[in-house]
Order: structure tokens, then C-alpha cells, then sequence
């Protein structure tokens, strides 16, 4: 389920479901997002510029934003890319619209697809690949160790994500 957090300048939206535990998000900037903090997101505490560039660099659009100040919003296309994680999901930058089981539709600018057929929160990507020791050729992925990423070798569940909780 996606949660808000609206700003004076932009609107930060997370959905837990979404997300691959890369970590870009508390690396990005330590003021907006923060993990011991509720709500782990102040999209003020930076400019919507900055907000902006490191919702941005979220790989599998489990942040997005929406500017309030009149600023651009994230460019979408025009074409779509696929790009394909060495072991790992379909990295897709562009327009993507994903349908779910219920029939509500979701666009989205970016997204980690799962490839191995494992994901409990398919089609999504959640990591369920490391588990089952998914191999295949595509392009090496560096993975830092983090908050939301303490190890390499399994991942990390919902139940052990800190912002489960709001
Ligand atoms: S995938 Fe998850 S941990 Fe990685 S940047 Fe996006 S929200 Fe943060
Ligand atoms: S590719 Fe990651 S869970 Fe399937």
C-alpha cells in the first residue's frame, strides 16, 4: 500500500511492496529520510530539488514524488527501457502501467521487475531471487550494505523493514 507524505513543496509517496532494499533513499539524503524517525519522511527537510533528485534515484519506484511548487515533475519516456540484472529483476525506466490482481491500475516512471518468478509481490521484484539462488546474465548491479540492507546473501523480509511502521 503506498503512504504519502505531503511537504510545503513536493509530496513523497513509498509503497513497502515496491521496494528492493537498495538503500539510495537514506544514502540520498539523511535530513528527508530517516529511518528511526516517524514518519521516516520529511519531504522539508531539503529542497524539492534535492527530494526530487534522490526519489529519483530510487530504482524500483517505490518513492515517487509530486512537485506542489510548480516545479517539473519526473520525466516519463518517451520510450521504455528494460534492463536486465545480472541474477536479479528487469530494471524499466519510462512509462510503465502496471495492473494489479484486484484491476487498479498503477503508472509508474520506474520499476524492479521480477524475472526469477519467485516475488511474493509479483510483479514486483522483492528479492526472493537471493533466496532461491537465481542465476542469469545481465548487467552487474552494485549493492551497498545499509539500514535496509544489512546483508547480501537473503532479503530482507517486510516483517523486518522498519518503515512497515509508517
Ligand atoms: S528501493 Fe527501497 S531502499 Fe531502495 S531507494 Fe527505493 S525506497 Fe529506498
Ligand atoms: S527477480 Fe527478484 S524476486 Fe524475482
Amino acid at each position: 500500500m503506498r503512504k504519502v507524505y505531503r511537504g510545503k513543496d513536493i509530496e513523497v509517496s513509498f509503497d513497502l511492496d515496491q521496494c528492493v532494499h537498495i538503500g539510495e533513499c537514506l544514502r540520498g539524503d539523511t535530513a528527508v529520510f530517516q529511518l528511526k524517525r516517524r514518519p521516516w519522511v520529511l519531504a522539508d527537510e531539503a529542497s524539492a530539488e534535492v527530494v526530487a533528485q534522490v526519489v529519483e534515484r530510487c530504482p524500483s519506484g517505490a518513492l515517487q514524488y509530486r512537485r506542489l511548487d510548480g516545479g517539473p515533475q519526473e520525466k516519463v519516456g518517451p520510450g521504455t527501457k528494460v534492463t536486465p540484472v545480472r541474477d536479479g529483476p528487469l530494471l524499466v525506466t519510462g512509462r510503465i502501467e502496471v495492473t494489479r490482481e484486484d484491476g487498479a491500475v498503477e503508472t509508474m516512471p520506474r520499476a524492479t521487475l521480477c524475472r526469477c518468478g519467485h516475488s511474493e509481490h509479483a510483479p514486483f521484484c522483492d528479492n526472493t531471487h537471493l533466496s532461491i539462488n537465481f542465476r542469469a546474465p545481465g548487467r552487474p548491479y552494485k549493492i551497498h550494505l545499509s539500514e535496509v540492507r544489512v546483508r547480501l546473501d537473503r532479503p530482507i523480509t517486510k516483517t523486518e523493514d522498519p518503515r512497515r511502521i509508517d
